[in-house]
């Protein structure tokens, strides 16, 4: 599968079959985090892989969105880690962690492997649950697993704004 049409087939997976993650394919989707870039590559994310059947039964009630997926990734960085703007003094680690999961995202479903991204959750209680450390900040999740046989995408998945309204062109002419 290009890039391109993966891009165009990729939607948010919300209903997950009971099929097994193999475990190279596993390690193909957190390759694809390892390999994204960062700012100044300082690398500050850290990727924890949510399994077995107590950490799931904890995360699905933490948050609704972890669905019934075999797998949670959780997306986080060692903030101190990450490069800060001399200018605006804003830390990086939210764009570095946001290309870390975009890439895992995709690397997943070109393994026919779904997912869908999750800030809907209470940052607070999945560090108490999972005992994460004060000095990382965690951003989302991505459950993963293969899609259920009937999964189909939401309602407004095709819904997006056209290119005039997302692009301005800058032009000295
Ligand atoms: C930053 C971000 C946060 C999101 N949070 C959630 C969430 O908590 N629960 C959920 O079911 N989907 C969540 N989504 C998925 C979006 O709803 C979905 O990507 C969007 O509706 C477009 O649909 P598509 O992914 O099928 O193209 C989130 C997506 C992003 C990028």
């Amino acid at each position: 599968m290009n890039i391109n049409q993966l891009i165009h087939e990729r939607y948010s997976v919300r209903d997950f079959s009971d099929r097994v993650i193999e475990q190279e394919k596993l390690n193909q989707i957190l390759e694809a985090g390892r390999l994204a870039p960062t700012a100044k590559n300082l690398q500050p994310q850290r990727v924890y892989v949510l399994t077995g059947e107590t950490v799931i039964k904890t995360i699905r009630q933490i948050t609704p969105s972890a669905y019934n997926a075999p797998i949670v990734l959780m997306i986080g960085t060692k903030t101190s880690e990450a490069w800060v703007n001399p200018y605006s003094h804003h830390s990086s680690a939210e764009m570095d962690a946001s290309i870390v999961t975009t890439q895992m995202m995709l690397a997943a479903w070109e393994l026919g492997i779904g997912s869908v991204w999750v800030c809907w959750f209470d940052v607070e209680k999945v560090k108490k649950a999972f005992s994460i450390p004060q000095d990382i900040d965690i951003f989302c999740l991505l459950p993963i697993g293969y899609p259920a046989i009937d999964c189909v995408t939401s309602r407004n998945h095709l819904n997006r704004k056209s290119l005039s309204e997302m692009v301005s062109i800058i032009d000295n002419q």
